[in-house]
């Protein structure tokens, strides 16, 4: 992790604290759904565009608006949108783009239930989706002629490869294709895609941004003209608002961010280098175990996977451990595991699990903030006692 911004992104959130009423350090909850106008007149501007003002809180919440704003400087966004949920800003912003009859091109090994949406609902309206091997710049140059839009994660889910995503936005671009990424697990702290020539930004922010695992939000960043596409349909009539209370805990979430982040970097690096080291596992999936990061990647998060050799019981293991909880979701203070034995009997359809490289002795680990020897003694302990079991 070796980014010079790292601390100039902590005062950049702190500098929004001005104009805060009384002086407060915190900022009030505007918890409203709808705000009255002082005459007739203000109530017809409002109306006729010629005046920006919050009238109804699906369309503007000042609360709202003041993560957005937050958002959108980290991500160097010219605007962003909050939702109220990941999902709800990856399909405002997927169906911002496409219509009956169009192609997607997707990286492989997208968040599963980006995946489903793909496969379920866009499928229902004749929109098909393409996925390519995204380290493979050739599959992506021929996949995308025709598409309508680039679709990409980077790192993926659980597998966690890693993408030239400077070089791939180019390709996209060369032929006038919109790109949207996922940058849920770097943050904008480790990776800032707009400045590699990505469109459109959108995270799930019940992860690193909010950090407290307290919320479930999303977000959508880019330039303007294309946030006001997405604002003008997908936001108002899909209604996945993001709400006050929510916008007001994700404000919270973003101060310490780049802190959160350095911690989760440090601790989650540590115990892959370890695991990696370790005879019972063989291979480890966390991509800051390269030689090198990523061009635009400047540091690793809390997640990732590794496959146990044979001769370890993951029901032991996952049940001995004392720290990791078992756990969906991650990017909380708290670390958790998924085995990959139990996501591939999911009832879930489309099962991505199985499309999607989830060995069956695969376990998915969040890192979290409760400090590395502790959490690789708590690793240990049940490592030992999950291969005694299996002897
Ligand atoms: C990479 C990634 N993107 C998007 C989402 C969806 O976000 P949400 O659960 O906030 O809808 C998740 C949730 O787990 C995720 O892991």
């Amino acid at each position: 992790m070796n980014d010079p911004d790292f601390f100039d992104q902590a005062s950049l959130i702190a500098a929004h604290d001005e104009g805060n009423a009384f002086d407060a350090v915190v900022p009030p909850i505007v918890q409203t759904s709808l705000f009255t106008f002082p005459n007739y007149d203000e109530m017809l501007e409002t109306y006729r565009g010629e005046k920006v003002r919050p009238t109804y809180t699906r369309g503007l919440n000042p609360t709202v608006r003041m993560f957005e704003e937050m958002l959108a400087k980290l991500e160097g966004a010219e605007d962003a949108i909050g939702f109220a949920s990941g999902m709800s800003a990856i399909s405002s912003a997927v169906l911002s783009f496409v219509e009956p009859g169009d192609r997607i091109v997707a990286v492989r090994h997208i968040y599963p239930d980006a995946f489903r949406l793909f496969e379920t609902l866009l499928a229902r309206m004749r929109i098909e989706v393409t996925y390519v091997d995204g380290r493979d710049e050739d599959a992506v140059a021929s996949a995308l002629p025709g598409a309508k839009l680039f679709y990409m994660e980077s790192p993926t889910s659980w597998v966690m490869e890693t993408h030239d995503i400077g070089a791939l936005a180019a390709l996209a671009k060369s032929r006038g294709i919109p790109t949207i990424i996922d940058n849920s697990w770097a943050s904008p702290v480790f990776q800032r895609p707009l400045s590699l020539g990505v469109d459109i930004v959108v995270h799930s922010a019940s992860k690193y941004l909010g950090g407290h695992s307290d919320v479930v939000a999303g977000v959508v960043a880019g330039s303007k003209d294309l946030i006001g596409r997405i604002r003008a349909e997908a936001y108002p009539y899909l209604g996945g608002k993001l709400s006050p209370f929510d916008a007001w805990l994700l404000i919270r979430g973003l101060r310490t961010l780049p802190i959160r982040m350095r911690a989760h970097h440090a601790s989650g690096l540590e115990i892959a280098r370890r695991l990696q080291d370790h005879r019972i596992v063989e291979k480890v999936c966390h991509p800051g175990l390269a030689n090198l990061l990523p061009a635009g990647l400047t540091g690793t998060s809390g997640l990732f996977s590794f496959v146990f050799r044979d001769g370890i019981d993951i029901r032991t293991f996952a049940d001995r451990l004392k720290l990791f909880k078992l756990g969906v979701s991650w990017g909380g203070h708290e670390s958790l595991i998924v085995p990959g034995e139990v996501v591939l009997q999911q009832k879930a359809q489309p099962n991505s699990a199985m499309a999607f490289g989830v060995h069956p002795r695969s376990v998915r680990l969040h890192v979290g903030l409760e400090g590395t020897e502790a959490l690789w003694s708590d690793l240990e302990t049940a490592i030992t006692a999950a291969s005694e079991e299996k002897t």
